[in-house]
């Protein structure tokens, strides 16, 4: 098969959700372009919305006017202190950044909140904000285990150094932005960096932070000041399309304008180990200081490669979709120190290997990763795949199958709009001959 064309992909989901966040937190109005316009930067739009921020409707994308003809938003933050107690239960949606950041941030005001969600969100660990969030002196309950739903009391909250052990991004977020809403400082140790979008947030708008590799400290200031950002392109979603050039036959395809953070780029350094043609041309740097770029993805001879713990924090939403590449990669792939994808949208590991299988490709689970074999000129796969309405494992699967030809079905090719609507739409342009 042949690819051909650009993509502008999305606006960054993780960016996407903070930059609503810290608009709503600052005293006065705020300028953002290029939100991503998906079901899950909905649910943080109506939590804030219940929470007494006044949100308008984000503005549908527009893939080919270019990034000057952005739609723009403006949304008129209320102030460290000017949220008001929900009347019902908050709605999350299939959202795991919606829930455990907005925890942090209701577990610093005098109210009560009821987080809600899916059926997959409310299988998904909340222990781990619960902690943490308990220890500065909120209160946090559970009907059922460590899912949702969860009802914080929050109120003025203490002073904390946490030491986390999960790694993740979303428990780092969740108690910095306590210590910010409550104004006490706050740290968080973690075994490895994770994506640093929220402390780069806190940094542009002035705050007093400190970062070491795995590690943040935060003296929070008595206000934010609003912004203005335009939201970089997704490198997560991003990744589709430089997997589907790697696995192609022929042709190339342009991704302009990709966020390209250290801490989220090692999907591309890998399936450049595996042997795919990737050139990397600099852009301009966001308005929060990150920086951007446009890559140039085309096919080359694929072989397998081994990705350890030092590499998942990078690339943890783009695992499923390497452990498809790798089956086009000729040799074994293996994957370790990624037991976190159990506790995903869906369990990530068990849903990539029964799915590889479904479809004709050799693989084998282990217990914190998966085992993939190979072939370089993969012919044809074929196959039902079960998503469990996880929008990754969907996207996964039918870059695949686009690349090789196949005959992939899927259970619910319409839960892409968690992260990417516009993905059938895209995959139709840069395929179609
Ligand atoms: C995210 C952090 C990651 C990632 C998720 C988005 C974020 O989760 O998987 O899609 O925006 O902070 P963890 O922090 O739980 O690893």
């Amino acid at each position: 098969m042949r690819v051909h064309g650009e993509v502008r992909v999305p606006g960054d989901k993780s960016v996407s959700h903070r930059a609503l966040i810290f608009a709503a937190l600052a005293e006065g109005q705020s300028v953002l372009r290029g939100l991503l316009d998906s079901d899950d930067v909905h649910s943080t739009a109506g939590v804030l919305r219940a929470l007494g921020v006044s949100v308008p409707p984000i503005p549908a994308r527009a893939p080919d006017r270019g990034a000057a003809a952005m739609d723009v938003m403006r949304v008129h933050g209320v102030g460290l202190r000017g949220l008001r107690a929900p009347d019902g239960a908050l709605q999350c949606g299939n959202s795991g950044t919606t829930t455990r950041l907005l925890a942090g941030v209701c577990a610093a005001n005098p109210f009560r909140s009821r987080f809600i969600g899916d059926a997959s969100l409310s299988r998904r660990p909340m222990g781990r904000i619960a902690r943490p969030l308990e220890a500065m002196g909120a209160r946090v309950t559970f009907e059922d285990g460590d899912g949702l739903p969860m009802t914080i009391t929050g109120g003025s909250l203490r002073t904390l150094r946490w030491q986390d052990d999960t790694g993740s991004a979303q428990v780092k977020s969740a108690v910095l932005l306590a210590g910010l809403v409550s104004g006490v400082p706050v740290s968080v140790e973690a075994p490895r960096p994770s994506r640093d979008h929220t402390e780069r947030f806190l940094m542009a708008l002035g705050a007093d932070v400190r970062t070491t590799p795995g590690s943040v400290s935060l003296t929070p200031p008595d206000r934010l000041r609003p912004f203005e950002l335009t939201v970089p392109g997704d490198p997560s979603s991003a990744a589709f399309f430089a997997a589907l050039a790697a696995m192609a036959a022929d042709g190339a395809v342009r991704l302009p304008d990709v966020l390209a953070s250290p801490t989220r780029d090692a999907f591309i350094r890998i399936v450049q180990v595996m042997g795919a043609d990737v050139a990397i041309v600099p852009g301009a740097p966001t308005d929060i200081g990150e920086s951007t770029v446009t890559y140039t993805v085309a096919p080359r001879e694929l072989r397998g490669v081994t990705v350890g713990i030092d590499d998942v924090p990078g690339m943890i939403d783009e695992l499923p979709l390497l452990a498809c590449v790798a089956a086009c990669a000729e040799g074994d792939t293996q994957i370790t120190g990624a037991a976190e994808l159990r506790v995903k949208e869906s369990d990530r590991i068990a849903r990539t290997v029964s799915n590889l299988r479904a479809v004709g490709v050799s693989a084998d689970e282990l217990p914190d990763g998966m085992r993939i074999t190979g072939h370089r000129g993969r012919g044809r796969v074929r196959g039902r795949v079960i998503t469990g309405g996880d929008h990754r494992i969907a996207m996964a699967f039918a870059v695949l199958g686009a690349a090789t030809g196949g005959e992939i079905v899927l259970d619910d090719p319409a839960c892409v709009a968690v992260s990417y609507p516009a993905f059938w739409v895209d995959l139709a342009r840069v395929t179609s001959p």
